[in-house]
């Protein structure tokens, strides 16, 4: 018998879930939202970590901001083999954003967009987001759902975590302050929106 470790469980279930995975226009539309929240405009570039099938880049067609750089990351090849049938152009990198990530070039934004659950090691992601941006490049973790909302959709569908879905706001805003960035913002009305930006040297 095989066993799996949770990590190789996690990638089968996101591979097994990527040609279904439909990116409505509903879903399309909040990403718009968030698009809109994280401020980036043409020319701009963009680091979309767990990016799925492509909501991100669908949502930036629709308003047509067409970035300097965009590049998708995930740990499950079957998402980004999808989101590169919808957007040939786009740059892809399957990989692990709980491990460190090195990339050669800074970025205006990165982006963790309706994924934070799935993440664990929450410092690695603030030590990957300030080593992949510019100097006063943001950082947004956002979820197309209010926290309670979350909560309350995880409960509608049985799924039950011994974590919350999105981490307390202080964790999120002492792993900001720890790891070099200010201007902390955080909305919770019609989405949740945690916003930083990497202190300018
Ligand atoms: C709920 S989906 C959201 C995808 C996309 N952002 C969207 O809104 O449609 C979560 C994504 O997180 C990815 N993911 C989970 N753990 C990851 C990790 N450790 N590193 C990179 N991607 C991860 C999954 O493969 C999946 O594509």
């Amino acid at each position: 018998m095989t066993t799996h470790s949770p990590k190789e469980s996690e990638i089968e279930h996101f591979n097994a879930l990527a040609a279904g995975w439909n990116n409505s226009e509903e879903s399309v539309a909040l990403a718009q939202k968030v698009v809109q929240a994280l401020g980036i405009k043409a020319g701009q570039s963009l680091l979309d970590v767990a990016s799925g099938t492509g909501v991100i880049p669908a949502a930036l067609h629709k308003l047509s901001i067409r970035p300097g750089r965009y590049l998708a990351l995930d740990i499950s090849g079957a998402m980004l083999e999808a989101l590169r049938e919808g957007y040939p152009e786009a740059e892809t990198q399957c990989v692990d954003f709980e491990n460190p990530f090195i990339c050669e070039s800074g970025f205006d934004y990165v982006l963790i967009y309706n994924s934070i659950p799935h993440f664990v090691n929450l410092e690695m992601l603030f030590v990957n987001a300030e080593r992949s941006l510019n100097p006063g490049g943001t950082f947004m973790i956002a979820h197309s759902r209010t926290r309670q909302g979350l909560k309350e959709h995880h409960a509608r569908i049985g799924y039950s975590s011994t974590r919350e879905p999105i981490p307390p706001d202080q964790a999120l805003i002492e792993l900001a302050v720890q790891h070099g960035f200010d201007r902390i913002t955080i909305e919770d009305e019609e989405l949740y929106c945690f916003s930083c930006t990497r202190v300018s040297l």
